[in-house]
């Protein structure tokens, strides 16, 4: 059997996702997906290292690359044994890692992902392909992002322009459209700011369904403030992270009004939507939108994207066969696979590299 195990963890930390996937046979076939969440403490830790890396020692960092990589072999060994496969039958494990620092933009840029994938390979006795993003911004691209790849290979359709929304911690979608080669980039934050300020100010990991954003209502003067972020006027190729839109840059914009929490939140599910409305409008108006990541299950969120892009059709991923919540560890497996192959899987239309590259290292097991 041809199987492969997608890791991934993204930038919301809410857990890491694990796909089990035979591309052997078209369509794909998705064997067994489970999320398992962090350890209280170990995310704790990352997110010191995201949020404050000036107070993080070089031990720190070396320490939670090795328990990041000992986190993700638990989670896959977990996965194997719910799904009743034998460590043998997997050919790669293909791990995005977590991406504690993302700086496309700097000079020199750089991405950062951890996750020590030797310490995966010894651990689950798997051969392990990882650090997919450092390649292309070598080659002069954004590192990200890049799944649009993955979904050009699964969702392209010949009757069908169409939009796949990825709605992480970060947003980013990815333009089909029948006549033209796969683009793609972050819109901006998905749901960073709304997990973050709902945890501040009712101590929930994320608002459920926007259920909490219902309760209040779309404040247009703070909406204008963030849509008048510079990233979101930037031309494609780009890229973005929890570096720019995190609780300071909220906060920032805030200013000195006294808003209710829930108008905040409201108008961030609306921020989102018009971010992720305006890349449809802009670069495929006619195109059905079809939405994966945790924030498809944001129903509110959906019919605010449904509402600025009507007529068209939105949808999850679900009606296109593939889980919502494990598009991006199923295509995690995928690059493996076609890294083991000696294939390419970047595009320079999305990520403005120079040329497609062959993504990641392996890790042999045996
Ligand atoms: N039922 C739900 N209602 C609203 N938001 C949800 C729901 N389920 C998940 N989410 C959102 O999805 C996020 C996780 O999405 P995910 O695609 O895993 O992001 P990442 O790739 O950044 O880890 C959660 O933090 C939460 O904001
Ligand atoms: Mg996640």
């Amino acid at each position: 059997m041809g199987l492969y195990l997608g890791l991934m963890s993204g930038t919301s930390m809410d857990a890491i996702d694990a796909a089990l996937v035979d591309f052997e046979i078209t369509p794909l076939r998705t064997v067994a997906c489970t999320a398992t969440p962090f350890e209280p403490d170990l995310k704790r830790r990352i997110a010191a290292l995201i949020e404050s890396p000036d107070r993080v020692s070089l031990d720190e960092l070396g320490q939670v690359d090795v328990a990041i990589a000992r986190a993700f072999a638990e989670a896959a060994m977990a996965l194997l044994d719910v799904a009743g496969i034998p460590v043998g039958a997997v050919t790669a494990i293909g791990s995005h890692g977590q991406t504690i620092r993302h700086r496309p933009d700097l000079s020199p840029p750089f991405t950062t992902q951890v996750g020590d994938p030797s310490t995966l390979a010894e651990m689950t006795g798997i051969t392990v392909v990882a650090d997919f993003r450092r390649r292309d911004v070598a080659a002069g691209g954004q590192g990200a992002p890049l799944l649009p790849v993955f979904h050009d290979q699964v969702f392209r359709n010949d009757d069908e322009d169409r939009v796949i929304v990825n709605l992480g911690g970060i947003g980013n979608v990815t333009i089909l459209s029948r006549d033209a080669p796969v683009t793609g980039f972050d819109t901006g934050p998905g749901n960073r700011l709304l997990d973050a300020w709902i945890t501040e100010h009712q101590g929930l990991h994320f608002d459920a369904n926007g259920a909490w954003a219902a309760t209040g209502t779309c404040d247009p003067s703070l909406l204008q403030e963030l849509l008048d972020e510079p990233y979101l006027r930037q031309a494609p190729p780009k890229s973005t992270g929890r570096e720019l839109f995190n609780m300071p840059w909220l906060k920032s914009r805030l200013g000195l009004f006294d808003r209710r929490p829930q108008d905040v939140q409201a108008t961030l599910l609306e921020f989102t939507a018009q971010t992720v409305a305006a890349a449809v409008r802009q670069y495929a108006p006619g195109a059905a939108v079809y939405v994966c990541g945790g924030g498809a299950h944001n129903l509110g969120l959906l019919a605010a994207i449904a509402r600025l892009v009507a007529p068209n059709r939105v949808a999850s991923t679900a009606s296109l066969g593939l889980d919502p919540d494990y598009v991006e560890a199923i295509a995690f497996g995928w690059f493996a696979q076609r890294t083991l192959a000696g294939m390419t899987s970047s595009a320079a239309s999305v990520t403005g590299a120079r040329s497609p590259r062959i993504l990641g290292g392996v890790y042999r097991y045996a």
